[in-house]
């Protein structure tokens, strides 16, 4: 079954007195239900304008996105806000968290926005921080956890309200190789027990491994895809291929 299915998105961006900037130019891509997906590509690329046109942040210029058979364009803003609310959850780069709130409290901000009972915040809260391995930490302050830790409380406040996808740009960015390893073992937990799509931006090979599709995005267009068959590890090797065959110093991804 299709979350998502987004049909030959393009976008320009216009320059000031120079025309336009052509960044998306005819993107396809579906999410089946329990999917986690990787999208590469070099910087500029396009990624974060796909996922931020999917995302119902920025509008395509052409092209159609549709949520469980829904056209963004045939919903007006509440519609799409309480999309956005309800069935997606986003994951960004530099975690977002609220530094005035406790981790809990970060947690039980969108349920609480969400007008949920408060014996449904708390069992919410208690599964999905046992889930994510941060029971511990749930009265400690922001700044008091490291970069691995905000990313999990991230991803639990991005799944408290039981969205259908997890949409997340560079989710390991700004994280050590062990931080990125145990992150990404957490979003494949939460993928395979909540059934949670995930559809991730990366420049990180290692974390793309832990997908089951990754999707290569060069100037605009989707160039190619490959599926995990075997191990991570022969996975990983077969993105590192596929990088390699773009050109330019995989070191950039
Ligand atoms: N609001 C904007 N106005 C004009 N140009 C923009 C705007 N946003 C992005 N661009 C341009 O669109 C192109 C794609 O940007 P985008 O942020 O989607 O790339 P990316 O693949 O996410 O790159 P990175 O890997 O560095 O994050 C870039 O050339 C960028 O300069
Ligand atoms: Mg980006």
């Amino acid at each position: 079954m299709d979350i998502m299915e987004i049909q030959h998105i393009t976008k320009t961006y216009k320059l000031k007195n120079k025309g336009g900037i052509t960044v998306l130019n005819g993107v396809n891509l579906r999410i089946c239900k329990g999917e986690m997906i990787a999208i590469m590509g070099p910087s500029g690329s396009g990624k974060t304008t796909f996922l931020n046109i999917i995302s119902g942040i920025d509008r395509a210029d052409g092209g159609t996105v549709m949520f469980s058979g829904r056209k963004f364009i045939d919903m007006d803003k509440s519609e799409m806000a309480l999309l956005r609310r309800r069935q997606m959850g986003m994951v960004f780069q530099d975690f977002n968290l609220i530094d005035s709130l406790s981790v809990k409290e970060n947690i039980m901000l969108p349920m609480i926005l969400e007008k949920k009972e408060p014996a449904v915040i708390e069992a919410q809260l208690k599964k999905l921080s046992e889930l994510l391995g941060i029971s511990d930490i749930l009265d400690k302050n922001t700044y008091e956890i490291s970069g691995g830790q905000k990313q999990r409380v991230a991803i639990c406040r991005a799944l408290v309200n039981e969205p259908e996808v997890i949409l997340a740009d560079e989710p390991t960015g700004n994280l050590d190789s062990k931080s990125s390893k145990d992150v990404m073992q957490y979003l494949n937990k939460v993928n395979q027990e909540c059934g949670t799509s995930v559809l991730m931006v990366t420049h990180d090979s290692v974390a793309a491994s832990y997908c089951s599709r990754v999707i290569l995005l060069q100037d605009g267009k989707i160039i190619t895809e490959i599926s995990k068959k075997e191990s991570r590890k022969q996975f990983f090797k077969e993105i590192l291929d596929v990088l390699s065959l773009i050109g330019g110093d995989t070191d950039e991804f």
